[in-house]
């Protein structure tokens, strides 16, 4: 009798890795690397999978279970290939503090004034700007899903003043947490800095356009470490070159790689990192993604289970 196998795609995770963390959980389970190793595609029961090539689940008739290798499923939703079994993300503890090590050093960097002696050093200059407390520093972090709220709690555990902004209103100690349309606004204009981190589904699209740029302080900073296009890149452009924003931190744009001679990479006061914000760590994400194979065994919902209506 032929294994139960699993499919694995991915151009920027490392299949030796899942392999072996994977094999440690459900040693049962034959683990497949696409597109060279994926034998008989019948035998396929799971996907693990990254931003695979269009048509690639067609491939495989007994598909019990598709398991994101990400927090974000933006592009996964939107796919017309995907016959309907459940979606699962990975949600794992090595991801959460990736997240939250990134937006601390985004918000950390403005609220230190590192981007403002990065520059003067450039210059050869000793500029002084006297540090403020941080409690003065107000943040305002749009997402209180699995990566925001970490993220907000750490913050405000570092002594931030975060207020954090959600669709479905939340309580979290030390954050204010606001929702609705007034509350998107009150923290575009009361922030200092504003990290966006809320998934992207056809609701969010565009969720930062020029009129909210225009909301926010002059001179404050936006980070985007969810997905490029909840910003209008255009509109941040301008925004950027004005002076009314005083800096971005982006880790994520519309079109992935950011193409070379793309305005952003000239645009001044921009921080470009290539979209390695948060990644799963496969010996820390492995007992989920097995754990949710599990359960679609015993005719269960797996864990982090998408919801294709929400799109999150
Ligand atoms: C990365 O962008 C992810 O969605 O996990």
């Amino acid at each position: 009798m032929s294994r139960e196998a699993l499919v694995f795609y991915s151009a920027v995770d490392d299949p030796a890795a899942w392999r072996e963390a994977l094999a440690a959980e459900l040693p049962d389970l034959d683990f497949r690397v696409a597109p060279d190793g994926v034998g008989d595609p019948a035998e396929v029961g799971y996907a693990l999978v990254w931003s695979p090539p269009a048509g690639f689940f067609s491939r495989f008739p007994n598909l019990r279970l598709v398991t994101n290798l990400g927090a974000g499923v933006d592009a996964l939703v939107r796919r017309d290939d995907l016959v309907p079994v459940p979606i699962s993300r990975l949600n794992d503890p090595g991801m959460v503090q990736m997240m939250a090590s990134y937006i601390i050093f985004a918000v950390t960097r403005y609220a230190r004034d590192i981007d403002v002696f990065e520059a003067a050093q450039r210059r050869g200059e000793w500029t002084y700007v006297h540090p403020r407390a941080l409690s003065e520093v107000k943040v305002g972090l749009l997402g209180l899903g699995e990566l925001g709220t970490p993220a907000a709690l750490a913050l405000a555990g570092m002594g931030y003043s975060v207020t954090g902004w959600s669709r479905s209103a939340k309580t979290l100690p030390g954050v204010t947490c606001l929702t609705g349309r007034d509350g998107l606004e009150t923290i575009l204009a009361g922030s200092d800095i504003v990290v966006v981190l809320v998934p992207l589904t056809r609701e969010s699209e565009g969720l930062i356009g020029a009129a909210e740029l225009a909301m926010m302080r002059k001179g404050a900073k936006l980070v985007n470490a969810s997905r490029g296009k909840l910003v209008d890149e255009a509109a941040l452009i301008a925004a950027l070159e004005s002076g009314h924003l005083g800096g971005a931190t982006l880790d994520v744009f519309v079109n992935e790689p950011l193409p070379a001679g793309h305005p952003l990479w000239t645009t001044p006061n921009v921080l470009i990192t290539p979209h390695i914000a948060s990644i799963t760590v496969p010996a820390l994400a492995a007992r989920d993604v097995a754990e949710s194979i599990r359960r679609v065994r015993r005719g269960e919902a797996p864990l982090h289970e998408v919801h294709a209506a929400r799109g999150y």
